[in-house]
């Protein structure tokens, strides 16, 4: 069983177009999927869902569709927070929050605080995410700390970098979904799937069910995790956090 699902979310504008429907149609039927998401990962007792809601380069679609994507979210928000609390859902976003309207902000900040001590199942909103950007803004934070005095440039290795990208408290994603039959990572968590198992599927986001999240599990299951490692040596980095990830040998 993954303990960390990581899922690009893809293919709301095809469902709607599809249906003869306008885009954004598509994501309202999306903000139901994720629904189907969230029960998923709480039947299962899956600790940790990371998703990807809105990248940095979503900005860079049609005015129109990037505003009613932001009155989703307000009213995602407003309808959803209480009741993942209510489930022991924390709650938290990642990516450039100060991008976003001060609404949002608010809305994000306050579901964070009243969600912050729950441990069913912690849900991560990617939110104007990239995973360059992840990388920069931790490059940026350790040369800060050089240039401070407080770092000496040769203690950066491997587990300090893991610490300051997203997520560093949670394991790694163990499983990574994209649907929408593309076959890309798309700048998501580009530190943090270095060891993730890849698994696609052509169903569109706002179709997904459980079974098609099953067949997820099924084909995860099945995987050999090595590592870098050989199959005699077992899974040493099953459920390693962020930090204490192996050393980067070619698998
Ligand atoms: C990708 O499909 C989806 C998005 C850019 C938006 C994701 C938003 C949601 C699933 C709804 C709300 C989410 C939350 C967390 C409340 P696409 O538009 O790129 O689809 P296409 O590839 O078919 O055009």
């Amino acid at each position: 069983m993954p303990a960390h699902i990581a899922i690009i979310m893809d293919g709301n504008g095809r469902w709607a177009q599809q249906r003869r429907r306008p885009r954004v149609i598509g994501h309202r039927a999306g903000a139901r999927a994720v629904n189907v998401c969230i029960d998923f990962c709480l039947e299962r007792g899956i600790a940790a869902l990371t998703l990807f809601a809105f990248s940095s380069e979503n900005w860079g679609r049609p005015e129109e569709e990037v505003g009613a994507l932001m009155k989703l979210f307000i009213n995602a928000l407003d309808r959803e927070v209480a009741e993942l609390h209510r489930r022991g859902v924390q709650v938290r976003f990642i990516g450039e929050r100060e991008r976003f309207s001060a609404a949002i902000r608010a809305r994000m900040d306050g579901a964070e605080t009243l969600t912050r001590a729950n441990h069913a199942l912690v849900l991560t909103i990617a939110a104007s995410y990239g995973g360059r950007q992840d990388i920069a803004a931790a490059a940026r934070a350790l040369a800060r700390d050089v240039a401070a005095g407080r770092l000496d440039p040769d203690a950066i290795d491997e587990r300090l970098f893991a610490s300051r990208v997203a997520l560093a408290d949670l394991p790694p994603p163990d499983l990574f979904i994209r649907t929408g039959g593309d076959f890309r990572i798309s700048n998501f968590m580009l530190w943090q799937l270095a060891y993730t198992e890849l698994w696609f599927t052509e169903t569109l986001w706002p179709a997904l069910d459980a079974a098609t999240l099953q067949r997820a599990l099924d084909e995860f299951a099945s995987r050999e995790r090595r590592f870098g490692l050989t199959g005699a040596q077992g899974q040493p980095g099953a459920g390693a956090g962020n930090a204490t990830t192996p050393d980067e040998t070619p698998a």
